[in-house]
């Protein structure tokens, strides 16, 4: 499987506008990866020809601020019972979601028989805490494989997909919920009107819905088009969240920016009326004015941006080839396969991808076809170069790596821009 992707002949086209998901509004189009697969199908050699591939653009609408997809993957086929993303994979992360759901039952959980709804509990990073704390709660995932490592810790899962009809039934079963939590999730469910008034409906009066997903200012302001990848149909900004949540009867009344992910929101939304508003949210609206993330001359340069990267890289992959180096990818994360289709990198330049998931080992990375290989393939023989694909988590990885680097190794990074370190 050394057959490269589409090459990329796509890249900026403003012209496209298709109508917004949320508002109905017109959004123009201003960035086009051309033809992506299913980021996260990690598939079997014999297996890769069943990945689907679409096109992958994104739009700013001009009335709501909302940045989206204009075309829509079915949602069965990019979560399903062998979707093979696991959230524990990360110590850091761990460490984080653990923190979020000690908070919770500090603060939001500590009345009487409180009750915890997750949206996208994924293997029960989070909600092993709040099963550990004695609390009620539901996770509610598609994806069976990961939903399953959850169960098998006591953690109550229901592996459906979470939207209007769902919430009426978990609230007619079970009651309100105190707090409805969501990461990095919400931000891939195209039908998120279902999903926001099945909140509406599920919800305690006094109630919190907390969710966190990636913040379009940090995507913009460093580059980060690899987070553009089809599980991110939405780019979140806090007028564009503001303006959503508004429709349904919700207020956002909080906002926290957070360093996961390479910087991330936590949203707090309440029905509309139930709190105070912070003044943190009029505060990062007066940011995303000076940012200029409603601005399009703002989107087309991040576009030239993106296309200086994508040259740089390819240039040094091409050159490192030549002097016959080792290059291997780290992390076979979905953002890999936004860099690696848009920059039609394949087995030529990267010779496989190690990565920790069991579940992706042995599989060939969407579009690329480049193997990902367990870790011990990376220690055991150092490679020379290694694309660190997974550099939201560079601190725990070369911290881990250490040896890579005494041994000579070095890293090559390539967000906000491209650098040999
Ligand atoms: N919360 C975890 C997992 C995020 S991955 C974390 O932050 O790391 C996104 C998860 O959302 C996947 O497990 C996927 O199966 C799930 N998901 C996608 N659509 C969903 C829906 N409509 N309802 C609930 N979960 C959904
Ligand atoms: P992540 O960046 O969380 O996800 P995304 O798919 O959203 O881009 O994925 C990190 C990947 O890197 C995941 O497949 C696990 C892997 N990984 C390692 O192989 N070793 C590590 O030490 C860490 C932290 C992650
Ligand atoms: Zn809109």
């Amino acid at each position: 499987m050394t057959e490269k992707s589409t090459a990329p002949t796509v890249g900026r086209k403003a012209e496209n506008t298709f109508p917004c998901r949320i508002c109905g509004g017109e959004v123009r189009q201003w960035f086009d990866f051309g033809r992506q697969p299913v980021s996260n199908a990690f598939l079997p050699p014999e297996q890769v020809g069943r990945t689907l591939f679409y096109r992958l653009a994104v739009g700013l609408c001009t009335s709501c601020a909302m940045v989206q997809q204009a075309e829509e993957l079915p949602r069965g086929r990019m979560f399903h019972a062998d979707y093979p993303y696991r959230a524990s994979g990360s110590a850091w992360m761990r460490k984080h979601f653990s923190e979020v759901a000690e908070r919770f039952v500090e603060t939001e959980l500590a009345g009487p028989d409180p009750f915890l709804v997750e949206i996208g509990s994924n293997d029960g990073v989070m909600l092993r805490t709040i099963s550990e704390a004695g609390v009620r709660h539901l996770g509610v995932d598609p994806s069976g494989g990961a939903a399953e490592v959850a169960a098998r810790q006591g953690i109550d899962v229901r592996v459906d997909f979470f939207e209007e009809s769902l919430a009426r039934e978990v609230r007619a079963e079970h009651g309100p919920a105190d707090v409805i939590y969501s990461a990095n999730t919400l931000s891939h469910i195209a039908y998120i009107d279902s999903i926001l008034r099945g909140v509406a409906a599920l919800l305690a009066p006094d109630g919190a819905f907390v969710f966190e997903d990636r913040y379009l200012g940090d995507i913009i302001e460093n580059t980060y088009f690899d987070q553009v990848y089809d599980e991110h149909f939405y780019l979140f900004s806090v007028r564009s969240v503001g303006a959503m949540v508004a429709r349904f009867g919700l207020e956002l009344v909080d906002v926290e920016h957070l360093d996961t992910h390479g910087g991330t929101i936590r949203y707090t939304v309440t029905l509309r009326g139930a709190r105070r508003r912070d003044s943190s949210v009029r505060e990062a609206l007066e940011r995303e004015d000076e940012l200029g993330l409603t601005d399009p001359a703002t989107f087309a340069a991040f576009g030239d941006r993106v296309d200086r990267v994508r040259d740089e890289l390819v240039a040094l992959l091409e050159r490192l080839r030549a002097e016959g180096r080792t290059v291997v990818g780290y992390g076979a994360t979905s953002k890999s396969a936004t860099v690696t289709n848009y920059c039609g990198i394949g087995t030529d330049l990267v010779s496989f991808v190690c990565d920790s998931t069991p579940e992706k080992q042995g599989t060939l990375s969407p579009g690329s076809g480049i193997p990902v290989r367990p870790p011990g393939d990376f220690t055991g023989d150092y490679p020379e170069y290694a694309v660190l694909f997974a550099w939201n988590h560079a601190e725990e990885i070369m911290a881990k790596e250490r040896g890579f680097r005494e041994n000579g190794g070095k890293w090559i990074m390539y967000v906000p821009e491209v650098r040999v370190i």
